[in-house]
């Protein structure tokens, strides 16, 4: 039997250009080159670097296991060799998502986003990677529910036996640190009263009820509750493996063609619309937005990337993104308000706290002015 492959996409954002809206290329040649040595050292079977936005993306094929040691202190390795270089070019929040000063043990808490699965290998290995950036952890809540049990977007759910059973779906509380696994299609009115609160409960995983296989993993990293305050945010990626047992390439790009309202545009304060692009489109500058979400197609042979195809190149997502862009022209529309603006609550990590405590001396009891007062 094939030893188990091992996927990891690792993600982080160590310095922005220009501002936070894309990536310098001598931060991915030097992760390139890193990687290359580490390759041919034996750590890594193969992999690819690539940037969503202003994070760099790596993407490692090897036969560690996940939550590895070697292979997490390689990737922060390469992010802190970056990090040197974005501080040499003065980019913008350089080592901005590192949140330690030192690697321990693995990535789990320590600021880079990461998503990971060991499966064995089938007789062809179609996966797609998406990488999103102004956004959070939460953002593939919608896409992952449509993709695995909503049969108007996937018709194998209908059609093929291998997916008629159904897709269990593990569940991450963000805040109690728990989870749960549910299962479609029986309870997806239990799953959906959790997912469709994003900020709180992310998909985590989702497994095959016919084979127990992996089908797709999501990083689930919250900075904010890391760090205790506004760091950036979590900009996070999602493995999906899709034919046969799973649902096909086109089931899994189809929920992208709706451009849901996601969080993080703009100083993480935002809710904007969730744009398909291909990787040289990925470059936030309305507002910093909107945000974008690139798929990064690769077929893999006995761990080498075969790839990528640029998934989302491609005219068939132009009306998503002509869409993407009159809700980004709507939302824009209402500035500082709310619901573009995100809820109060959810400001909670932000700076705006800051301008409350400065005024918090202005404040009198509820009851009428009797005396006029003061001009402001
Ligand atoms: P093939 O017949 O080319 O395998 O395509 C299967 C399919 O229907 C994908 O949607
Ligand atoms: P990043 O999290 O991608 O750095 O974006 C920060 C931001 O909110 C820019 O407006
Ligand atoms: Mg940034
Ligand atoms: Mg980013």
């Amino acid at each position: 039997m094939a030893e188990p492959i091992t996927l990891s996409v690792i993600k982080a954002d160590i310095g922005g250009y220009v501002g936070h809206s894309g990536m310098h290329p001598a931060l991915m040649e030097a992760a390139q080159e890193r990687l290359e040595f580490a390759r041919r050292q034996g750590d890594l079977i193969d992999f690819h670097v690539t940037a969503c936005g202003d994070d760099l993306g790596l993407v490692l094929t090897h036969t560690l296991g996940n939550d590895n040691e070697i292979i997490h202190k390689l990737a922060w390795q390469v992010f802190a060799e970056c990090t040197d270089i974005a501080k040499e070019l003065k980019l913008y929040g350089a080592g901005q998502d590192l949140l330690s000063d030192a690697f321990s043990g693995n990535m789990k808490g320590m600021g880079p986003g990461y998503a990971e699965m060991t499966f064995e290998e089938r007789p062809a290995e179609p996966i797609i990677i998406f990488f999103a950036d102004k956004t959070s952890a939460g953002a593939w809540n919608l896409p992952l529910y449509r993709m695995f049990a909503d049969p108007f977007t996937t018709a194998g759910l209908v059609i093929s036996p291998e997916l008629h059973q159904g897709f269990c779906f593990v569940v991450l509380d963000v805040k109690e640190n728990r989870t749960i696994e549910l299962n479609a299609p029986e309870e997806i009115y239990d799953l959906l009263a959790y997912i469709g609160s994003p900020g709180r409960y992310t998909i985590s995983q989702v497994y095959s009820r016919a084979t127990g296989d992996i089908a797709a993993a999501s990083s689930t990293q919250r900075l904010s509750l890391i760090a205790g305050k506004y760091v950036g945010k979590d900009d996070p990626v999602c493995i999906v493996r899709s034919q046969s047992q799973f649902p096909a390439v086109g089931e899994i790009l189809e929920p992208f063609a709706t451009p849901h309202l996601v969080e993080g545009w703009m100083r993480g304060s935002h809710h904007g619309p969730l744009m398909p692009v291909s990787v040289a489109q990925a470059t936030p500058s309305r507002f910093d937005g909107p945000p974008r979400v690139i798929a990064l197609g690769f077929q893999l042979a006995q761990g080498r990337l075969i790839g990528p195809r640029d998934m989302f190149d491609d005219p068939s997502f132009d009306e998503a993104r002509h869409q993407a862009n009159l809700i980004a022209e709507y939302l824009r529309r209402h500035g500082p308000f709310e619901p573009h603006r995100l809820p109060l609550a959810d400001m909670e990590y932000t700076t705006l706290p800051q301008i409350g405590q400065k005024l918090e001396h202005r404040w009198r009891d509820g009851k009428d002015k009797e005396e006029p007062v003061a001009a402001f």
